[in-house]
């Protein structure tokens, strides 16, 4: 691409366009905004690119029908593709933008690239024109999923009503609340309440969660809520923290945590259990493990070990509780993390199928007699969730399902949970527990 001159460096959507092609070659979206950007624009910067990923085939559908012949197979039909991306995304998804900046500003992106602006400029300004824009005839483009998830997750909706289908596709489009889990050794959930309305930040109690405060409107940055120096509270699901209730880790008690990083449930079951026995946090890649290593810093009942549950070197018969917090396509948090549906593919879901069912048959010797083993998972496919407990169920014959009791008017089926997306608003979460018998 042509050279950048210095001003481009202050652009939040020559930065957008940057880190979108490195998202696109696999690089995770958790990026910071480049310092340099005013705070408007480092706002601007995070709502471009995470947008634009979230809503990449249904901008790309809408691209492809508005150009009169399709876009060159080069690098510079693709950097073409990335300045159109974030020119639509601005005139339908973002309402503070008028139509008419982002075709300039689109078109001065295209001329500072050296690209042929005079395309950006006639495509943008059809796609402004239009009253209405058309749907996309395919679930894969209406709601930016990849075919093969729509393939899977048409499959198992099979006798369900097709609208539960496009409800939890156009849930998985929704923007996610931010939820905190709040350290009840250092506050009151009321008090943190108190402390958030003073700053003029709505917060609910969540009905299921009992540490959970979510903030449905918040926007801003994480540190601008009270508490964030104080270690009040920690971010995490209202769903998430549900898992660990189904675990119910006592005071006294050896709990292994088998896939701990980065630690936000080892953390839950220390506070539960009052700091009280002991956790063994394990994890296989060491580059996860440093939030681990900075918990165990902290509470000391925590150790960490690097190691892989499908073969753990740890004493058998020792624990009283296990929690598999397993690797999943992570399709339940898709809302959240956008990128994860493009870095995911069809071939990784038996994948992960095989692998947990390993996990779970390498952690079942370490179970006391009578321990419990809580399996989970952020996905909402059913290949790793009831498949892999029905499995497990048929080929360990130590494990019998413990079924888990409904939860304040939550529902479980068949024993096992599965979190309410469109009617509870929490991530998409998979619970099953096993009890080991003799
Ligand atoms: C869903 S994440 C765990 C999230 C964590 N429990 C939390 O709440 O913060 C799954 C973790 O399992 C780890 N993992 C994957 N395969 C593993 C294995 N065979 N043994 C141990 N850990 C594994 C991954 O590296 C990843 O960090």
């Amino acid at each position: 691409m042509g050279k950048q001159d210095a001003a481009d460096r202050r652009n939040p959507r020559w930065h957008a366009f940057q880190v979108l092609q490195e998202v696109d070659r696999g690089r995770r979206l958790g990026v910071l905004p480049p310092a340099g950007l005013s705070s408007k624009d480092q706002g601007l910067f995070r709502e471009l690119v995470s947008g634009v990923v979230r809503w990449r085939s249904w901008i790309d559908w809408q691209i492809d029908r508005l150009l009169s012949k399709p876009l060159h197979d080069d690098e510079v039909g693709y950097a073409l593709r990335q300045v159109l991306r974030i020119g639509i995304y601005q005139m339908a998804f973002t309402d503070r933008i008028p139509p008419h900046a982002a075709v300039s500003t689109a078109v001065d992106l295209a001329s500072g690239l050296r690209l042929p602006h005079n395309l950006v400029n006639a495509l943008l300004r059809r796609f402004a024109a239009e009253e209405r824009h058309p749907e996309p005839p395919r679930l894969a483009e209406r709601f930016s999923v990849p075919d093969w998830f729509v393939r899977r997750i048409k499959r198992q909706a099979t006798g369900r009503h097709p609208e539960d289908l496009e409800a939890t596709l156009r849930w998985m489009q929704t923007r996610a609340p931010l939820t905190l889990r709040w350290d009840t050794r250092k506050v009151e959930g009321p008090f943190v309440r108190e402390q958030l309305a003073a700053k003029g930040i709505k917060s609910v109690f969540s009905p299921w969660a009992p540490f959970a405060l979510i903030l449905p409107e918040f926007r801003g940055a994480v540190q601008e809520i009270p508490g964030f120096e104080e270690g009040w509270w920690r971010i995490q699901d209202e769903a998430a923290q549900i898992v660990t209730t189904f675990l119910d880790p006592q005071p006294g008690e050896r709990v292994l945590d088998a896939c701990a990083a980065p630690g936000g449930k080892t953390e839950d079951m220390v506070q539960r259990m009052g700091g009280q026995g002991s956790v063994v946090a394990m994890e296989f890649k060491r580059e996860r493990m440093q939030s681990l290593e900075e918990l165990a810093a902290r509470e000391k009942i925590v150790r960490v070990v690097r190691g892989d549950a499908r073969h753990p070197l740890l004493p058998e018969a020792t624990f009283d509780r296990i929690l598999v917090d397993a690797p999943c396509s992570g399709s339940g948090t898709w809302r959240r993390h956008p990128d994860g549906k493009w870095l995911k593919k069809d071939e990784d879901i038996p994948a992960y199928l095989e692998r947990n069912l390993h996990i779970i048959k390498g952690l079942t010797p370490l179970l006391k007699p009578g321990g419990v083993l809580v399996y989970c998972t952020c996905s909402i496919l059913e290949e790793e969730d009831e498949e892999v407990v029905r499995t497990a169920l048929h080929e360990i014959p130590d494990l019998k399902l413990d079924p888990l009791p409904d939860l304040l008017g939550l529902p479980m089926r068949s024993g096992m949970f599965r979190s309410p997306l469109v009617e509870g608003g929490m991530d998409g979460f998979f619970s099953a527990r096993f009890r080991k018998v003799g």
